[in-house]
């Protein structure tokens, strides 16, 4: 009699055990509200018995992906807020506190009166104007046309000023590029007159879009504007230089709206020998009121200012104008106080040294990750030029990791928080089947947090490997 093969047994259960896991963080996702409706992509990947209904007559959730959907998961798994313990890579955004010769910024605010009031929808004219001033000093010495307060509308939130963005759209064809922040699916969605065209980018091509692919993708889908992310959130890839100036020009001669989302413009990684070089499109424009070029940016992220909730849209005056127009219906603008603050902190000078801390740091934070990455046996083939995201492609984990969703799931355990790469394959609409994501394969990770907590991430992070194997335990 021969000895039973163990082998074929082990890996028998093995397979066992990864289909569960695999099935498991399927089933968690489409478990989420909002993910079992008809409409929902997520339906597409295995139908669902639930019943996809709120039980409010006339009213839909909306689907829970993105971080909303892993934060979830991260607090069902025993995951709180300043919990100590967990390193939390699926934070967008960057740390808050001090950071070395970072120039300090207010911690108490002096509120007069005549702030209790509204502040006008398109912002402070002084704030404004602050705007103008910083964007002329660093992107456009020696040119003559320059920005104005009129070509600034300043907006509640980043995403407050996307969504009056797309609120102003008319009847066309908006283009954007696969994987792209989150955010965007629902907002190229909601505003029924625009048609969202998704165009897919490949790793093979660093995520890269060339002047000529942009002309292309114009031209043959007819597109009446374009909007990206740039620097791109989630792969930390950068257009620049004459190849960004290229992008301008295609937009200026195709009479193409080109809406960018600058909001890592500070987080450069690309010029060593130039301590706080910013980029914006900014720089290529040629008259500020006539080139289509709509730049979005803010406190956000740029000064580590999340919660203070002001940010600008910078644009041809006649543009910016409708921008406070969608803005009177939508959100009737930023709070008042903290736009009066926000001047001082747009100072060139002042901002220059900001920048110049936050790429010493992140520069900093950037190297470490990618190191420890790498001692995993997990190269990043594709670091981030700009942004604190890496783009993680876990295509030489074992089999289920090495899929994104159960990477994350697996990840929870050891009390570390990814994002799931199929997130950012945004499907605005539902139009697409996602089972077969060209992300599938990705999670994105932040080095946003302090590095004391990047540090407890990445231990957990080793733990796992350790555990299933990818890792030898020395
Ligand atoms: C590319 C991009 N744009 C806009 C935003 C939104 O910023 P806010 O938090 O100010 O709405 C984010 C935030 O993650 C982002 O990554």
């Amino acid at each position: 009699m021969g000895h039973p093969d163990w082998k074929e047994t082990v890996y028998a259960v093995l397979a066992k055990k990864h289909e569960q896991d695999y099935a498991d963080a399927h089933r968690h996702l489409r478990a989420a509200k909002g993910n079992n409706t008809p409409a929902s992509r997520l339906n597409l990947l295995e139908s669902s018995s639930d019943a996809g209904d709120m039980g409010t007559p006339g009213f839909e959730h909306p689907p829970t992906t993105g971080v909303i959907y892993v934060m979830e998961r991260a607090a069902a798994k025993g995951w709180k807020y300043g919990d100590k313990t967990w390193g939390n890579f699926g934070q967008g955004a960057p740390e808050v506190g001090h950071i070395p010769d970072a120039p300090a910024r207010p911690m108490t605010i002096t509120m007069h009166e005549n702030e209790f009031e509204y502040a006008p929808v398109a912002g402070l004219k002084t704030l404004r104007e602050a705007v103008a001033n910083l964007y002329n000093v660093r992107y456009r010495e020696g040119k003559t046309s320059k920005y104005t307060w009129e070509n600034v509308c300043i907006v509640p939130g980043g995403r407050a000023g996307l969504t009056r963005m797309a609120a102003s759209i008319g009847d066309t064809n908006v283009g954007f590029f696969l994987p792209e922040y989150t955010a965007y699916e629902a907002l190229l969605n909601i505003f029924k007159r625009m048609v969202p065209i998704p165009t897919p980018l490949e790793k093979e091509s660093a995520y890269h879009i060339t002047p000529k692919r942009l002309y292309k993708e114009i031209q043959a889908r007819g597109l009446g504007v374009v909007v990206s992310s740039n620097p791109s959130n989630p792969t930390g890839q950068l257009t620049e230089g004459d190849e960004l100036r290229e992008w301008v020009n295609v937009c200026r001669t195709t009479k193409t709206t080109l809406v960018l989302d600058e909001f890592y413009s500070s987080y450069i990684y690309t010029h060593p020998d130039e301590p706080g070089k910013c980029i914006s499109s900014a720089e290529y424009v040629d008259d500020v009121n006539i080139d289509p070029v709509v730049i979005i940016d803010g406190m956000t992220k740029n000064f580590r200012l999340p919660g203070w909730r002001v940010c600008w849209i910078i644009g041809p005056k006649e543009y910016i104008s409708s921008m406070a127009s969608s803005g009177s219906f939508l959100e009737g603008g930023a709070n008042h106080p903290l736009q009066q603050a926000a001047i001082a902190l747009l100072e060139p000078s002042r901002a220059k040294q900001d920048a110049i801390a936050l790429q010493n740091h992140f520069r900093m934070k950037r190297a470490y990750v990618l190191d420890r990455l790498a001692s995993f046996n997990i190269p990043v083939n594709i670091p981030p030029m700009a942004t604190f995201y890496i783009w993680l492609d876990l295509n030489n984990l074992p089999e289920p990791y090495c899929n994104g969703l159960t990477f994350f799931e697996a990840c929870l355990d050891e009390k570390v928080i990814v994002v799931p790469g199929i997130f950012f394959d945004i499907n605005p609409g539902k139009r697409r089947d996602l089972a077969q994501s060209p992300y599938q394969g990705f999670v994105r990770l932040s080095f946003g947090p302090a590095m004391e907590e990047l540090k407890i991430g990445l231990d957990g992070m080793e733990r796992l490997l350790k555990r299933i194997g990818h890792i030898t335990v020395a």
